[in-house]
Parts: structure tokens; C-alpha cells; sequence
């Protein structure tokens, strides 16, 4: 399927096919609570790295704490570029990285971002942040070489916190977070980013058809169920456990939680 142009990239040459992402995902074997997908998501994007020989990353609003040290970097002999929207999130980001201010919806060719340049771009809780996911992932499609792999785990919709927070205006939600989360707030080390939601889903429905509109060959998704926010509140818990696991078994994706979205250029 893929011609893979190895000289612009670290990627492997003599390979016929690159494994389909589902294969690739499904050899993490990964559990339905989305307690997994926290534990994993470093781990799989380090067996993607391998799997793949990916060389050039780039981690979308990586800010403040992006996903790899400098030494995890230089072990993989990966290069790390950090993007952010924010240049004072940058500007906390940890040194010997080299760094990429833009918007990922935003005109990269205008914000002077050279195309097919990275192997890899993936991101943590920050496509629900995005005005405009479809143009994100158009922008991630110019930006990947040939045959290179995105990856975003973010909350979908229509999860109780998640649609809550979706549906309060935002002055009430960072109100709510910082009586429940002391050290949650823009004076902390864990700010609360205004959250929009768009194409946050894990339907494969919904996803597949505007994935595949922005040009990538291959797509995975993998939903996640159940959220730690009710870990104070033993009953609603309690409830809200079996109601997940129910939801997992029955694959209601429009109860995830959470979701990784694997895509291939
Ligand atoms: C909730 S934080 C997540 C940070 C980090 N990825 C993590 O998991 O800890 C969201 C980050 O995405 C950045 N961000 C939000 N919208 C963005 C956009 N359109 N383009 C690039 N970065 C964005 C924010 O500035 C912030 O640093």
C-alpha cells in the first residue's frame, strides 16, 4: 500500500507493508478501563517507535510535560520536536528539545511549518482543547513523511464529566476543579485548559468517514471506559463501575470515555 520514501526519513526501506495499526494496537493487548490506556500510552507509543522505526517526532501540545526525557530520546535515537499553541508553555518546557509554536488547526503553511517532515506526531489530552479537530488532523496529514503515524488520546463524549464539562460555561467547570482539585489553576503546575470537544468520539461511525476525508490510509480506534473522577465518591463509584463495564462489553462507544486514534498517512 504504501512506497515508503525512506531517504527523507529514519523509516525502514526494505519493508513491503507497514503492519495495520489495528494488528499493532491489538498486540498491547488493552484492556477497556481507561485506567490502561494511562499506564500504556508511553509504552505504546515506544513499541510503535520500534515496530516501525520511526525517527522524527513531534508531540502536539507536549508544553510544560512532554512524553519522553532527553535521555528516553537519545535511547530510542529519536529526535523530539515540541509543539505547542502556547510560546509560555514552551517556554517551561524542559531544554534539549527543539520546540515549534503553532496552533495544530491553525494556517501551518502561513506559520511557516515545513510539510513531511515528521514520522510520528502524537498527543495527550489535547485534541478536546482544539477549535478545529478536522483541520488538525488535515495538518497532520500535511506534516507526516509517507507512511507516518499519528496518534491522539484525548476524552471523547458523551462521558458524564466530560459532557458536564462541555455543556458549563467555562468560569463554572474551573470553578468546580479548583474546589475539587486544589492543585488544578492557571497559578499551578496543572492549569485547566478551556476544553471545546470537537470530533472527540470513539465511534468508528462518525470517525472513520472524516479520517479518512483528510487522507489517511489507515485507522484504528480503540475506546476506553470509566474516568477517576468519582474516586471520592464511593456509591456513585461503585455505580458507575458496573455501568462502564457493562458499556465495554456491549461496546456503546457513545459512553467512552476516553479514545486512541491511530492513524497512517
Ligand atoms: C491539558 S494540556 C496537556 C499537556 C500534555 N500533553 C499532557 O498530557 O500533560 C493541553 C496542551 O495542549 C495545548 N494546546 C491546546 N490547543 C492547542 C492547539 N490548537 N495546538 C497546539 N497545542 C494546543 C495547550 O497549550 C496545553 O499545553
Amino acid at each position: 500500500m504504501i512506497a515508503m520514501n525512506a531517504n527523507a526519513t529514519g523509516m525502514a526501506a526494505a519493508r513491503e507493508a507497514p503492519p495495520r495499526l489495528a494488528e499493532l494496537l491489538a498486540k498491547q493487548r488493552p484492556d477497556w478501563h481507561s485506567e490502561w490506556a494511562w499506564a500504556n500510552y508511553k509504552s505504546t507509543l515506544v513499541d510503535l517507535v520500534r515496530a516501525d522505526h520511526l525517527r522524527h517526532l513531534c508531540e502536539i501540545g507536549g508544553g510544560r510535560d512532554p512524553s519522553f526525557t532527553a535521555e528516553e530520546a537519545a535511547e530510542l535515537g529519536i529526535t523530539l520536536t515540541i509543539n505547542d499553541i502556547s510560546a509560555t508553555e514552551l517556554e517551561k518546557a524542559p531544554p534539549g528539545f527543539p520546540t515549534a509554536c503553532f496552533d495544530v488547526s491553525g494556517d501551518i503553511a502561513a506559520a511557516g511549518i515545513a510539510p513531511g517532515q515528521f514520522d510520528l506526531m502524537f498527543s495527550r489530552m489535547v485534541f478536546e482543547h482544539v477549535k478545529d479537530v478536522r483541520q488538525a488532523w488535515r495538518n497532520i496529514h500535511t506534516l507526516l513523511a509517507p507512511g507516518g503515524v499519528a496518534v491522539a488520546f484525548f476524552p471523547t463524549l458523551y462521558s458524564l464529566p466530560f459532557l458536564a464539562n462541555h455543556l458549563m460555561p467555562e468560569w463554572l467547570s474551573s470553578a468546580i476543579v479548583r474546589a475539587f482539585y486544589p492543585n488544578r489553576g492557571e497559578e499551578t503546575d496543572d492549569p485547566k485548559f478551556p476544553a471545546v470537544y470537537d470530533w472527540c468520539f470513539s465511534s468508528e461511525a462518525r470517525m472513520l468517514p472524516m479520517l479518512r476525508d483528510c487522507g489517511f490510509s489507515d485507522v484504528a480506534i480503540q475506546p476506553f471506559w470509566g474516568h477517576g473522577y468519582f474516586k471520592r465518591l464511593p456509591v456513585v463509584r461503585q455505580i458507575d463501575d458496573a455501568f462502564n463495564a457493562l458499556a465495554a462489553r456491549r461496546d456503546w462507544r457513545s459512553m467512552s470515555a476516553y479514545a486512541y486514534v491511530l492513524v497512517r498517512k
